[in-house]
């Protein structure tokens, strides 16, 4: 018999981000802000992405498409990379992403790609980045590092011996 792995991963579901407290509901805030800027022409699917850095600043990003479709961006990758490009020395305490556009029953979750970015820069700063998935109407889901959505990841340390 194997020995089997189990990985439990905790999301909190807000029913609305009323719930929420002032300084969770201004992140949102600016990841709807951010959102209403999406340039998405293809998918007509708008996000937003909103962070606080640990020195209290926001950093917001959207997802920028492009004809070529794999040139594109989203609005996770965006922010952070924006982010880090003015700021490396601080780090990114929380991230808000927003999708304003499609169905609003349920939030947006990252996808494959920017959630290896997330967990690269859990790795690089050394602390978690808590995660708020929302929709301007509806639920809000949170997790407390953006690393839970990502189990059995890949980083940097399978690269040395
Ligand atoms: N997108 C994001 O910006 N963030 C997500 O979490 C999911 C997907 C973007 C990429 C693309 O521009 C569009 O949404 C449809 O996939």
């Amino acid at each position: 018999m194997p020995e089997f792995i189990h990985i439990q991963v905790q999301i909190a579901q807000h029913p609305s981000q009323k719930d929420l407290p002032d300084a969770d509901r201004e992140l949102i805030a600016a990841a709807i802000a951010a959102a209403e800027k999406a340039y998405a022409p293809y998918s007509l699917f708008q996000v937003g992405a909103g962070l606080r850095l640990s020195n209290g600043k926001l950093v917001y990003g959207s997802n920028q498409e492009n004809a070529s479709f794999p040139a594109g961006i989203c609005a996770e990758r965006t922010a952070l990379h924006a982010a880090m490009s003015q700021f490396n020395e601080e780090k990114v305490m929380e991230m808000a992403v927003v999708v304003i556009t499609g169905p609003q029953d349920r939030p947006v979750s990252p996808c494959g790609i920017c959630r290896q970015a997330l967990l690269e820069q859990e790795r690089r700063q050394g602390g978690p980045i808590r995660l708020m998935m929302a929709v301007p109407d509806g639920p809000v889901y949170e997790v407390a590092s953006a690393g839970h959505l990502l189990p059995m990841s890949f980083d940097g340390s399978f690269l040395r011996s």
